[in-house]
């Protein structure tokens, strides 16, 4: 009797230490900050099979679209939620000229895709198609100018097409093709990775480049542009530096991206999209953690120079990058997606939330068949990766407000490391609803987590989902059932303002409250 007593307070000793290890306060009464829907934005580039193939299949293919663009990848995304779409790239941005690109598709002339695979690019898809896709998705454009091989003119003349309502020789043309009205673009890129693909300029010489470029960028009726300046690799923190003081931030640009991939091992050896171990997974994680680190550090110099916080950090190309697909084109960037995705997916958006004061925009690279999709497609099939499932999880973020956190997590050792096993974000939603959303980055073992709702009296538990499988190399393939589904999830228990949870081990969970 004396030994059962025993063994049942060892039980729940062991029980208490570890639920109190996870801990999460949402302070529900005290949220500021929006978090902008844009932070769920994607980017499609002239690459691989993205835009031809992923989106363009012209309007005479057997792949049911609507002029020219498949049906069935619209839904999807639309059924995601995508907000924004930045177009025409990455490194292709700076070598496009875009009035190949507009006018009868067969006299539209062709170019080499040097960057991705020296291809043919034959210009089908072009401004209009382009427009013609977001308008399908109901999506915000997002066009990269070409600053690096382009001219002031060049770029000038592409602001006026688009967004033009004046009698001019760029509207007539613009008539000429078909559209009468203007578009009204909003988010203009002033070149991209113009420290490296675009130019290889230093900051100071992009800084006056930017600046000339971003003075005959004009606005157009009630239209006001959101000029983005390219802003640092990683963690280039001079180049920062150098385009918050001389690149006349707030006046020239509106917004500075930040370009950040999580890369397993090095450059030229990434690591396999799917042929991975645990060693690789966590090295995976830490680094997508690194994150964190960026975007403090570059916030903290943006502050120093605009206190007033009318720039905003552009994250708008991030993701994972692995080596591409054995026996595909190694300028296609075709990787495969499972669930070590998802959790990079799910670890950046919570710190894009979590720094949702300065970062206004994040684009994960690149929507289609490209580094980390959301969707592959093959002919005519399609399928839904891991990394879809996140954000279509997410976006009852969009636009919702931050509610303040403090977490206390237990660490994910391996080999005498160790990172936080869990990441989270809370907001509240237009319509009052809070949501939850737990990653437990832990492969190996389910956490328990107590959440406390401070500032409601009691919570009502309304609906809850879950992104997991049996491991972590788990992916969605064509023509089998998904290994990586998102389902429905009810292991919650709540009292009063106190919640518990129990979070299967390399999971994402999402809890809708009232
Ligand atoms: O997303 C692929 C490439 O990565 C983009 O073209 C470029 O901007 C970055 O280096």
């Amino acid at each position: 009797m004396k030994l059962k007593l025993f063994f049942s307070s060892v039980f729940i000793f062991i029980l208490l230490v570890t639920s109190a290890q996870n801990k999460i306060v949402v302070n529900t009464d005290a949220g500021k900050e929006k978090i902008s829907k844009h932070i769920y934005g994607h980017f499609s580039e002239h690459l691989g099979r993205c835009i031809y193939g992923g989106y363009w299949v012209g309007e005479d293919s057997g792949i049911p679209n609507t002029n020219g663009i498949r049906n069935d990848v619209v839904d999807a995304l639309v059924e995601m939620g995508i907000p924004n779409l930045r177009w025409p790239g990455g490194c292709f941005a700076d070598e496009y000229h875009w009035m190949d690109g507009i006018g009868p598709r067969d006299e539209r002339p062709t170019m080499i895709n040097t960057h991705w695979g020296g291809v043919t690019e034959d210009n089908s898809f072009g401004t209009h198609e382009f427009m013609e896709l977001c308008r399908q998705l109901d999506a915000e454009p997002v066009v990269n100018g070409n600053l690096g091989s382009g001219t002031v003119q060049e770029m000038s003349q592409w602001v006026e097409y688009l967004n033009s309502d004046n009698i001019s020789p760029m509207t007539d043309l613009r008539k000429a093709n078909g559209r009468d009205e203007a578009w009204g673009v909003t988010y203009w890129n002033l070149g991209n990775e113009n420290w490296g693909c675009g130019g290889n300029m230093t900051a100071e010489y992009y800084a006056n480049e930017m600046r000339r470029y971003s003075t005959y960028t004009k606005n157009y009726g009630d239209n006001r542009l959101y000029r983005i300046a390219c802003g640092p690799n990683s963690d280039d923190y001079h180049w920062m530096e150098t385009l918050m003081k001389d690149g006349n931030p707030g006046r020239s640009f509106q917004g500075i991206s930040l370009h950040y991939y999580t890369v397993t091992h090095n450059w030229s050896k990434k690591g396999s999209a799917t042929d991975f171990d645990e060693s690789d997974y966590f090295l995976t994680m830490s680094k997508t953690l690194f994150m964190d680190e960026l975007l403090r550090k570059h916030i903290n110099i943006m502050d120093r120079y605009d206190p007033q916080n009318r720039v905003g950090l552009l994250v708008d190309e991030w993701g994972s990058w692995h080596d591409v697909e054995p026996g595909t084109n190694p300028g296609f960037l075709y990787q495969q997606n499972t669930l070590r995705d998802a959790l990079v997916a799910s670890v950046n958006l919570d710190l894009f939330n979590k720094y949702a004061r300065r970062v206004k925009m994040a684009n994960i690279a690149q929507t289609v068949n490209v580094l980390q999709a959301m969707i592959l497609t093959k002919d005519d099939e399609m399928v839904k990766t891991p990394s879809y499932y996140v954000f279509k999880m997410y976006k009852v973020h969009q636009n919702g407000t931050l509610l303040p956190s403090e977490v206390e997590t237990e660490g994910y050792e391996y080999n005498n490391n160790s990172i936080p096993a869990i990441s989270t974000s809370a907001s509240r939603s237009e319509d009052g609803k809070i949501h939850l959303t737990i990653s437990n980055l832990n492969p190996n073992k389910q956490v328990n987590i107590t959440c406390e709702l401070r500032g409601m009296e009691n919570a009502t538990f309304e609906r809850g989902e879950i992104i997991t499988a049996g491991e972590l190399n788990a992916y969605n393939d064509f023509g089998m059932e998904e290994e990586v589904p998102m389902k429905s999830f009810n292991d919650v228990k709540v009292k009063g303002n106190q919640l518990s949870v129990t979070l299967p081990s390399k999971s994402i969970v999402m809890l809708e409250l009232n």
